[in-house]
């Protein structure tokens, strides 16, 4: 071969090795995992918020709550991108307790874990800044976050 041909083989073979070294693009999570992400999140958020619960009850230096509010508005931006179409209850075998609410009402189940957030960003604030009495009242406003989208988005648990 005289090197003027030499040269584009050489670049395709190079091009090839490129393309057979590339990691392969991460699947998309299925159904199964994103319902299994959320519960096992969800199940972590009791022990976080029982943890700042705790905290707000014995007063003292909240700045301490750095972490555990930093967290928690983390978990709070992340929850709603865990409910996409598809893993409602029946569509898997899984069982879930979202209602159908979450996807035929998206408006207001977006507007309600956007309020979580925002709970909890002024929680991460108000530790951060020290302020123990405003701490404590904005535990109690997280709270209600959750309780406010489980009354419309959530079945009870089963008995
Ligand atoms: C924007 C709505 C929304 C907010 C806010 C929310 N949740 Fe939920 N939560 C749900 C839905 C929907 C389910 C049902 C999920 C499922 O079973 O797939 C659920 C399920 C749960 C479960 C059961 C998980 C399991 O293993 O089945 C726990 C525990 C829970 N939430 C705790 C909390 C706590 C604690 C907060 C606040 C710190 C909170 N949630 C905030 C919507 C929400």
């Amino acid at each position: 071969m005289t090197p003027m041909r030499l040269a584009p083989a050489l670049l395709i073979s190079a091009a090839a090795v490129l393309t057979l070294g590339a990691a392969p693009a991460a699947p998309p999570p299925t159904p199964e995992q994103f319902i299994a992400a959320r519960q096992a999140g969800l199940d972590m958020s009791v022990f976080v918020t029982g943890s700042l619960r705790n905290a707000a009850k014995a007063g003292g230096d909240v700045t301490k709550q750095g972490y555990a509010t930093t967290v928690l508005n983390r978990w709070a931006h992340v929850l709603p991108t865990l409910f996409p179409a598809g893993t409602g209850e029946g569509q898997t075998a899984l069982k879930t307790q979202a209602k159908a609410a979450v996807w035929s009402d998206r408006a207001g189940f977006l507007a309600k874990a956007a309020n979580y957030a925002a709970a909890t960003e002024k929680l991460k604030a108000l530790a951060a800044a020290g302020d123990t009495p405003g701490f404590q009242a904005q535990v109690a406003e997280v709270d209600k976050a959750c309780d406010a989208c489980h009354a419309i988005y959530k079945e009870p648990p089963p008995q």
